[in-house]
Protein backbone atom coordinates (compact mmCIF):
# COMPACT_ATOMS: atom_id res chain seq x y z
CA UNK A 1 0.00 0.00 0.00
CA UNK A 2 1.63 3.44 -1.08
CA UNK A 3 1.58 6.38 1.21
CA UNK A 4 2.50 9.72 1.20
CA UNK A 5 6.05 9.58 1.24
CA UNK A 6 6.34 7.37 -1.46
CA UNK A 7 5.24 10.83 -3.71
CA UNK A 8 8.18 12.40 -2.59
CA UNK A 9 10.18 13.24 -5.57
CA UNK A 10 14.02 12.00 -4.69
CA UNK A 11 16.42 12.70 -7.70
CA UNK A 12 16.94 13.68 -11.42
CA UNK A 13 18.07 11.42 -13.31
CA UNK A 14 17.59 13.86 -16.23
CA UNK A 15 18.02 17.76 -16.94
CA UNK A 16 15.46 19.84 -18.82
CA UNK A 17 16.10 23.47 -19.32
CA UNK A 18 12.23 23.98 -21.16
CA UNK A 19 9.42 22.55 -22.19
CA UNK A 20 5.50 22.72 -23.37
CA UNK A 21 2.72 20.12 -22.18
CA UNK A 22 -1.06 20.02 -22.70
CA UNK A 23 -3.66 18.10 -21.41
CA UNK A 24 -7.32 18.01 -21.20
CA UNK A 25 -9.00 16.46 -18.06
CA UNK A 26 -12.76 16.38 -17.32
CA UNK A 27 -15.22 17.15 -14.82
CA UNK A 28 -16.85 14.18 -13.06
CA UNK A 29 -19.92 13.17 -11.35
CA UNK A 30 -20.06 11.76 -7.75
CA UNK A 31 -22.68 8.39 -7.16
CA UNK A 32 -21.58 8.34 -3.68
CA UNK A 33 -20.83 11.81 -2.75
CA UNK A 34 -17.31 12.76 -0.58
CA UNK A 35 -18.75 15.47 2.02
CA UNK A 36 -16.44 15.97 4.84
CA UNK A 37 -12.70 16.02 5.14
CA UNK A 38 -10.32 15.32 7.66
CA UNK A 39 -6.89 17.08 7.17
CA UNK A 40 -4.38 17.37 4.20
CA UNK A 41 -7.81 16.62 2.00
CA UNK A 42 -8.20 12.92 3.12
CA UNK A 43 -11.59 12.38 2.84
CA UNK A 44 -14.12 11.50 5.53
CA UNK A 45 -15.86 8.92 3.57
CA UNK A 46 -15.29 6.90 -0.09
CA UNK A 47 -16.86 8.38 -3.23
CA UNK A 48 -17.23 6.73 -6.75
CA UNK A 49 -17.86 8.70 -9.67
CA UNK A 50 -18.82 9.02 -13.57
CA UNK A 51 -15.99 10.58 -15.45
CA UNK A 52 -17.54 12.63 -17.96
CA UNK A 53 -16.69 13.42 -21.32
CA UNK A 54 -17.69 16.87 -23.01
CA UNK A 55 -16.96 18.78 -19.24
CA UNK A 56 -13.09 19.27 -19.56
CA UNK A 57 -10.32 21.97 -18.65
CA UNK A 58 -7.68 22.04 -21.16
CA UNK A 59 -4.32 23.59 -19.54
CA UNK A 60 -1.21 24.16 -21.35
CA UNK A 61 1.83 24.22 -19.05
CA UNK A 62 4.94 26.28 -21.02
CA UNK A 63 7.92 25.84 -18.27
CA UNK A 64 11.34 27.70 -18.83
CA UNK A 65 14.52 26.78 -16.17
CA UNK A 66 15.33 30.06 -13.87
CA UNK A 67 18.01 30.97 -12.24
CA UNK A 68 17.22 31.02 -8.73
CA UNK A 69 14.88 28.89 -7.35
CA UNK A 70 13.72 30.29 -4.08
CA UNK A 71 9.53 30.97 -4.88
CA UNK A 72 6.85 29.99 -7.18
CA UNK A 73 6.91 31.80 -10.68
CA UNK A 74 4.18 31.38 -13.07
CA UNK A 75 1.97 33.70 -15.43
CA UNK A 76 -1.93 32.45 -15.45
CA UNK A 77 -4.19 32.85 -18.64
CA UNK A 78 -7.39 31.99 -18.62
CA UNK A 79 -8.85 31.78 -22.54
CA UNK A 80 -6.39 33.71 -23.67
CA UNK A 81 -5.93 36.23 -21.04
CA UNK A 82 -3.95 37.24 -17.77
CA UNK A 83 -6.55 36.25 -15.08
CA UNK A 84 -4.81 37.80 -11.70
CA UNK A 85 -7.98 36.34 -9.34
CA UNK A 86 -7.21 32.16 -10.05
CA UNK A 87 -3.30 33.00 -9.14
CA UNK A 88 -3.99 32.49 -5.25
CA UNK A 89 -5.69 29.28 -5.98
CA UNK A 90 -2.75 27.77 -8.17
CA UNK A 91 -0.04 29.49 -5.41
CA UNK A 92 -1.57 27.12 -2.40
CA UNK A 93 -1.84 23.88 -5.04
CA UNK A 94 2.40 24.62 -5.59
CA UNK A 95 2.91 25.30 -2.22
CA UNK A 96 0.79 22.03 -1.01
CA UNK A 97 2.42 19.89 -3.74
CA UNK A 98 6.20 21.43 -3.20
CA UNK A 99 6.95 18.86 -0.86
CA UNK A 100 6.45 16.13 -3.57
CA UNK A 101 7.18 17.97 -6.54
CA UNK A 102 10.51 20.07 -5.20
CA UNK A 103 11.62 20.88 -9.02
CA UNK A 104 8.63 23.28 -8.90
CA UNK A 105 10.89 26.42 -8.18
CA UNK A 106 13.48 25.33 -10.40
CA UNK A 107 10.87 26.62 -13.31
CA UNK A 108 9.28 29.79 -14.32
CA UNK A 109 5.78 28.82 -15.79
CA UNK A 110 2.94 29.87 -17.97
CA UNK A 111 -0.52 28.25 -17.65
CA UNK A 112 -3.13 28.63 -20.10
CA UNK A 113 -5.97 27.28 -19.49
CA UNK A 114 -9.53 26.76 -20.96
CA UNK A 115 -12.76 24.92 -19.81
CA UNK A 116 -14.97 23.62 -22.61
CA UNK A 117 -17.91 24.93 -21.03
CA UNK A 118 -19.38 28.15 -20.17
CA UNK A 119 -17.45 29.60 -16.91
CA UNK A 120 -20.58 30.77 -15.15
CA UNK A 121 -22.52 27.61 -15.59
CA UNK A 122 -22.52 27.01 -12.41
CA UNK A 123 -20.07 23.87 -13.11
CA UNK A 124 -17.28 23.46 -11.00
CA UNK A 125 -14.20 23.61 -12.83
CA UNK A 126 -11.99 23.17 -9.79
CA UNK A 127 -11.80 19.19 -10.14
CA UNK A 128 -11.21 19.26 -14.07
CA UNK A 129 -8.76 22.35 -13.63
CA UNK A 130 -6.83 21.22 -11.19
CA UNK A 131 -6.28 17.63 -12.41
CA UNK A 132 -5.30 19.35 -16.19
CA UNK A 133 -2.73 20.82 -13.74
CA UNK A 134 -1.51 17.74 -11.82
CA UNK A 135 -1.27 15.76 -15.35
CA UNK A 136 1.00 18.32 -16.69
CA UNK A 137 2.95 18.63 -13.72
CA UNK A 138 3.35 14.39 -13.79
CA UNK A 139 4.61 15.24 -17.09
CA UNK A 140 7.52 17.59 -16.78
CA UNK A 141 8.46 15.06 -13.75
CA UNK A 142 8.39 12.00 -16.07
CA UNK A 143 11.46 13.65 -17.79
CA UNK A 144 13.19 14.16 -14.96
CA UNK A 145 12.55 10.73 -13.84
CA UNK A 146 12.11 8.38 -17.03
CA UNK A 147 11.69 5.44 -14.79
CA UNK A 148 8.81 6.00 -13.08
CA UNK A 149 5.83 3.32 -14.18
CA UNK A 150 2.47 4.22 -15.97
CA UNK A 151 0.72 3.28 -12.80
CA UNK A 152 3.41 5.87 -10.53
CA UNK A 153 2.73 8.58 -13.32
CA UNK A 154 -1.42 7.93 -12.70
CA UNK A 155 -1.26 7.43 -9.11
CA UNK A 156 1.31 10.70 -8.26
CA UNK A 157 -1.21 12.35 -10.66
CA UNK A 158 -4.09 11.92 -8.71
CA UNK A 159 -2.53 12.34 -5.43
CA UNK A 160 -1.73 15.94 -6.52
CA UNK A 161 -5.27 16.76 -8.04
CA UNK A 162 -6.34 15.52 -4.50
CA UNK A 163 -4.23 18.19 -2.88
CA UNK A 164 -5.45 20.60 -5.41
CA UNK A 165 -9.55 19.76 -4.82
CA UNK A 166 -10.46 16.60 -3.08
CA UNK A 167 -12.99 15.12 -6.41
CA UNK A 168 -9.98 16.20 -8.70
CA UNK A 169 -8.85 13.52 -7.87
CA UNK A 170 -11.27 11.46 -9.75
CA UNK A 171 -10.99 13.42 -13.38
CA UNK A 172 -7.52 11.27 -14.01
CA UNK A 173 -8.11 8.02 -15.00
CA UNK A 174 -10.66 6.02 -16.18
CA UNK A 175 -15.00 5.71 -16.55
CA UNK A 176 -15.92 5.04 -13.08
CA UNK A 177 -13.31 5.89 -10.07
CA UNK A 178 -13.43 4.95 -6.85
CA UNK A 179 -11.69 7.45 -4.31
CA UNK A 180 -11.17 7.11 -0.44
CA UNK A 181 -11.05 3.40 1.18
CA UNK A 182 -13.34 0.99 1.57
CA UNK A 183 -13.43 -2.72 2.17
CA UNK A 184 -15.28 -3.98 -0.35
CA UNK A 185 -12.72 -2.57 -3.08
CA UNK A 186 -9.43 -3.92 -1.95
CA UNK A 187 -7.37 -1.22 -4.22
CA UNK A 188 -9.11 1.62 -2.93
CA UNK A 189 -6.75 4.51 -1.07
CA UNK A 190 -8.07 7.88 0.74
CA UNK A 191 -4.48 9.22 -1.16
CA UNK A 192 -5.75 8.86 -4.83
CA UNK A 193 -8.68 7.81 -6.87
CA UNK A 194 -8.24 4.37 -8.16
CA UNK A 195 -10.36 3.28 -11.60
CA UNK A 196 -13.19 0.48 -10.59
CA UNK A 197 -11.65 -2.45 -11.91
CA UNK A 198 -14.40 -4.92 -11.80
CA UNK A 199 -16.09 -5.47 -14.97
CA UNK A 200 -18.76 -2.87 -15.54
CA UNK A 201 -22.29 -3.91 -16.81
CA UNK A 202 -23.35 -2.94 -20.70
CA UNK A 203 -26.50 -0.96 -19.27
CA UNK A 204 -23.78 1.32 -18.25
CA UNK A 205 -22.44 2.01 -21.53
CA UNK A 206 -22.11 5.50 -22.36
CA UNK A 207 -24.46 6.88 -19.48
CA UNK A 208 -25.74 9.62 -20.61
CA UNK A 209 -25.32 12.72 -18.19
CA UNK A 210 -27.49 15.86 -19.32
CA UNK A 211 -26.32 18.93 -17.48
CA UNK A 212 -29.94 21.07 -16.68
CA UNK A 213 -28.49 24.96 -15.37
CA UNK A 214 -30.74 25.66 -12.83
CA UNK A 215 -28.23 28.77 -11.91
CA UNK A 216 -25.46 29.13 -13.19
CA UNK A 217 -24.23 32.27 -10.30
CA UNK A 218 -21.56 31.64 -7.76
CA UNK A 219 -22.61 29.13 -4.88
CA UNK A 220 -23.22 31.21 -1.69
CA UNK A 221 -21.65 28.51 0.56
CA UNK A 222 -18.14 27.18 -0.99
CA UNK A 223 -17.72 23.25 -0.98
CA UNK A 224 -14.30 24.10 1.69
CA UNK A 225 -16.76 25.76 3.99
CA UNK A 226 -19.19 23.03 3.48
CA UNK A 227 -16.67 19.98 4.22
CA UNK A 228 -16.06 21.95 7.72
CA UNK A 229 -19.24 21.89 8.52
CA UNK A 230 -19.37 18.10 8.76
CA UNK A 231 -17.17 18.74 12.10
CA UNK A 232 -19.20 18.49 14.82
CA UNK A 233 -22.63 17.59 12.34
CA UNK A 234 -25.05 15.98 14.53
CA UNK A 235 -25.44 13.25 11.99
CA UNK A 236 -21.88 12.86 10.41
CA UNK A 237 -20.65 9.47 11.90
CA UNK A 238 -23.94 7.73 10.69
CA UNK A 239 -23.53 9.88 7.46
CA UNK A 240 -19.87 8.54 6.65
CA UNK A 241 -21.18 4.83 7.66
CA UNK A 242 -24.09 5.50 5.06
CA UNK A 243 -21.24 6.04 2.66
CA UNK A 244 -19.51 2.71 3.16
CA UNK A 245 -22.52 0.93 2.82
CA UNK A 246 -23.86 2.43 -0.25
CA UNK A 247 -20.65 2.31 -2.06
CA UNK A 248 -20.22 -1.60 -1.37
CA UNK A 249 -24.02 -1.58 -2.91
CA UNK A 250 -23.23 -0.06 -5.68
CA UNK A 251 -20.30 -1.46 -6.95
CA UNK A 252 -22.51 -4.62 -7.04
CA UNK A 253 -24.83 -2.39 -9.00
CA UNK A 254 -22.30 -1.68 -11.61
CA UNK A 255 -21.26 -5.14 -11.95
CA UNK A 256 -25.20 -6.90 -12.38
CA UNK A 257 -27.29 -3.70 -14.06
CA UNK A 258 -29.74 -3.38 -11.51
CA UNK A 259 -31.10 0.04 -12.83
CA UNK A 260 -33.52 0.22 -10.24
CA UNK A 261 -31.04 -0.35 -7.16
CA UNK A 262 -28.41 2.02 -9.32
CA UNK A 263 -31.65 4.89 -9.27
CA UNK A 264 -32.15 4.14 -5.89
CA UNK A 265 -28.30 4.68 -4.84
CA UNK A 266 -27.68 7.55 -6.45
CA UNK A 267 -30.78 9.82 -5.72
CA UNK A 268 -30.84 8.96 -2.20
CA UNK A 269 -27.28 10.09 -2.52
CA UNK A 270 -28.24 13.15 -3.78
CA UNK A 271 -30.63 13.77 -1.44
CA UNK A 272 -28.97 12.74 1.69
CA UNK A 273 -25.97 15.39 0.42
CA UNK A 274 -28.17 18.23 0.81
CA UNK A 275 -29.65 17.16 3.91
CA UNK A 276 -26.07 17.19 5.41
CA UNK A 277 -26.07 20.74 4.37
CA UNK A 278 -29.38 21.82 5.82
CA UNK A 279 -28.66 20.15 9.06
CA UNK A 280 -25.33 21.43 9.55
CA UNK A 281 -24.79 24.85 11.82
CA UNK A 282 -25.17 27.04 10.44
CA UNK A 283 -27.52 25.15 7.87
CA UNK A 284 -28.63 25.96 4.31
CA UNK A 285 -29.90 25.25 1.20
CA UNK A 286 -28.25 25.19 -2.64
CA UNK A 287 -31.05 23.72 -4.58
CA UNK A 288 -33.72 26.00 -5.83
CA UNK A 289 -37.25 25.77 -6.38
CA UNK A 290 -36.59 24.74 -10.21
CA UNK A 291 -34.23 22.24 -8.66
CA UNK A 292 -37.34 20.86 -7.36
CA UNK A 293 -39.65 20.67 -9.64
CA UNK A 294 -37.37 18.96 -11.62
CA UNK A 295 -36.77 16.63 -9.56
CA UNK A 296 -40.53 15.56 -9.21
CA UNK A 297 -40.94 15.88 -12.40
CA UNK A 298 -38.27 13.16 -13.67
CA UNK A 299 -39.97 11.39 -10.34
CA UNK A 300 -43.53 11.11 -12.28
CA UNK A 301 -42.19 10.92 -16.07
CA UNK A 302 -40.82 7.62 -14.94
CA UNK A 303 -43.56 6.11 -12.74
CA UNK A 304 -45.14 6.58 -16.43
CA UNK A 305 -43.23 5.52 -18.59
CA UNK A 306 -41.03 3.08 -16.78
CA UNK A 307 -37.45 4.55 -18.49
CA UNK A 308 -35.12 4.62 -15.58
CA UNK A 309 -34.02 8.00 -15.63
CA UNK A 310 -32.56 9.37 -12.80
CA UNK A 311 -31.31 12.95 -10.88
CA UNK A 312 -27.99 13.65 -8.78
CA UNK A 313 -26.88 16.77 -7.35
CA UNK A 314 -23.43 17.96 -6.83
CA UNK A 315 -23.05 21.51 -4.27
CA UNK A 316 -24.84 23.69 -6.29
CA UNK A 317 -29.13 24.12 -7.93
CA UNK A 318 -27.82 22.12 -11.41
CA UNK A 319 -29.57 19.27 -11.72
CA UNK A 320 -27.96 16.13 -13.23
CA UNK A 321 -29.76 13.94 -15.12
CA UNK A 322 -28.71 10.63 -16.10
CA UNK A 323 -29.90 7.57 -18.06
CA UNK A 324 -29.01 4.99 -20.45
CA UNK A 325 -28.12 5.55 -23.81
CA UNK A 326 -31.11 3.18 -25.15
CA UNK A 327 -33.40 5.74 -23.95
CA UNK A 328 -31.92 8.92 -24.91
CA UNK A 329 -34.20 10.05 -27.56
CA UNK A 330 -37.40 9.81 -25.34
CA UNK A 331 -35.19 11.33 -22.25
CA UNK A 332 -34.07 13.96 -24.57
CA UNK A 333 -37.65 14.78 -25.77
CA UNK A 334 -38.89 14.39 -21.89
CA UNK A 335 -35.87 17.37 -21.30
CA UNK A 336 -36.69 19.67 -23.84
CA UNK A 337 -40.74 19.25 -23.40
CA UNK A 338 -40.77 19.55 -19.73
CA UNK A 339 -37.35 20.39 -17.78
CA UNK A 340 -36.12 23.14 -20.24
CA UNK A 341 -38.43 25.54 -19.06
CA UNK A 342 -36.65 25.26 -15.48
CA UNK A 343 -33.31 26.00 -16.79
CA UNK A 344 -31.57 29.03 -16.54
CA UNK A 345 -32.18 30.88 -20.26
CA UNK A 346 -32.75 27.64 -21.69
CA UNK A 347 -29.17 26.25 -20.73
CA UNK A 348 -28.28 22.65 -20.33
CA UNK A 349 -25.64 20.77 -21.44
CA UNK A 350 -25.21 17.14 -22.97
CA UNK A 351 -22.59 14.86 -21.39
CA UNK A 352 -21.74 11.29 -21.16
CA UNK A 353 -19.66 8.82 -19.72
CA UNK A 354 -15.64 9.56 -20.72
CA UNK A 355 -12.81 7.94 -20.02
CA UNK A 356 -10.26 10.63 -18.57
CA UNK A 357 -7.48 12.72 -18.85
CA UNK A 358 -5.91 13.02 -22.21
CA UNK A 359 -2.37 14.30 -23.36
CA UNK A 360 -2.66 16.87 -26.18
CA UNK A 361 0.41 17.85 -26.43
CA UNK A 362 4.10 17.08 -25.79
O1 LIG B 1 -13.79 18.52 -4.45
P1 LIG B 1 -14.62 19.46 -3.65
O2 LIG B 1 -13.94 19.89 -2.38
O3 LIG B 1 -15.13 20.61 -4.46
O4 LIG B 1 -15.94 18.66 -3.13
C1 LIG B 1 -16.89 18.14 -4.01
C2 LIG B 1 -18.07 17.67 -3.26
C3 LIG B 1 -19.26 17.17 -4.08
O5 LIG B 1 -19.18 17.57 -5.42
C4 LIG B 1 -20.53 17.73 -3.48
C5 LIG B 1 -19.36 15.65 -4.01
C6 LIG B 1 -18.35 14.86 -4.78
O6 LIG B 1 -18.03 13.75 -4.34
O7 LIG B 1 -17.91 15.31 -5.86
Amino acid sequence: MLSEKDFIFKNNSNELENGIFQWSSPSNIALVKYWGKKENQVPANPSISFTLNNCKTVTKLTFVKKETNNNFAFDLLFEGKSKEDFKPKILKFFERIFEYCPYLKDYHFTIDTHNTFPHSSGIASSASGMAALAMNVMSLEKILNPSMSDDYFYQKASFLARLGSGSACRSVKGSVVVWGKNDSISESSDLFGVEFSATIHENFNNYQDTILLVDKGEKQVSSTVGHDLMHNHPYAERRFEQAHDNLSKIKTVLENGNLDEFIQIVESEALTLHSMMMTSMPYFILMKPNTLKIINKIWKFRTETKIPVCFTLDAGANVHVLYPENVVNEVLQFIKNELVVYCQNGHYICDEIGSGSQLIMQ
